[in-house]
């Protein structure tokens, strides 16, 4: 992996979406402060500068059903992070980690494309030493330094994240998907009665599991299975 650092951008993903063509494959852009930070669904995301931020691009040449695991890749990337600091985890499909049922990172994947697939873009989110969140947030958000009761180096948990998410992807570029065993057996929505649109439908269903192929396994008040393939889920109970 190769680093860049800026003290502040305005986003990590935007500024790798910009560059691509001057950089390598497995370059990681990671900054303090971003100023039009973004987040899933076309929402912002806003840092104090307590949050680790940063950014992958991958040039390989992936097919549609790859680029749909990659999220869950990252994401099983983290919850090993945080294992790595005796943090339990759990990963709530499809782009978010979450820390005593409250989430610690978002994960946003986009793609570049100009007649084909030209680079992929990760962009991850922790909250790392947030002393507190505004009142829309407390609830659902929290922080390893509120988990753990200390802070946390934000270098040092970015190396850490590093070896976890390479050691995965050579793993998934050979072919072995042992990473999806963990994301199954670390799913948050597992059980969980979740509404969703299905088709432009509105559905509330219960979660049954996570599919090979990364889809939400879900069966529906008429006990229809229904395989989701993204989106998001509105659980019955926040969060
Ligand atoms: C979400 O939960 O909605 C996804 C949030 C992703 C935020 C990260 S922070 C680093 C990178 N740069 C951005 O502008 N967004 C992603």
């Amino acid at each position: 992996m190769k680093f860049l650092y800026f003290d502040e951008i305005d986003s990590t993903n935007e500024y790798l979406k910009r560059e691509y063509q001057n950089l390598d494959d497995m370059t990681l852009v990671y900054t303090g402060h971003q100023t039009a930070g973004k987040g899933r669904l076309g929402r912002t995301w806003v840092d104090d500068s307590s949050s680790l931020l940063f950014s992958i691009l991958l040039k390989k040449d992936f097919d549609y059903r790859s680029i749909e695991l990659l999220p869950l890749l990252c994401g099983v990337a983290l919850h090993q992070s945080l294992n790595k600091m005796n943090l339990e985890s759990q990963i709530k499909w499809p782009n978010d980690v979450l820390i005593q049922g409250k989430k610690c990172a978002g994960i946003l994947l986009e793609s570049i494309y100009r007649e084909k697939l030209e680079a992929l873009v990760i962009g991850i989110g922790i909250n790392v030493n947030n002393q507190s969140f505004s009142k829309d947030l407390e609830e659902k958000a929290i922080s390893l330094k509120m988990a753990l009761g200390h802070e946390v180096d934000k270098e040092q948990f970015l190396n850490i994240y590093v070896q976890q998410f390479e050691s995965l992807m050579d793993d998934f570029l050979k072919g072995d998907m042992t990473f999806m065993k963990v994301l199954k057996e670390n799913s948050y929505l597992n059980g969980k009665m979740v509404y969703l649109n299905y088709y432009g439908e509105n559905r509330h269903c219960r979660v049954i599991g996570i599919d090979d192929d990364g889809s939400l396994m879900v069966k529906d008040e008429k006990e229809n299975m229904l395989n989701l393939k993204s989106g998001e889920v509105t659980l019955e109970q926040n969060y």
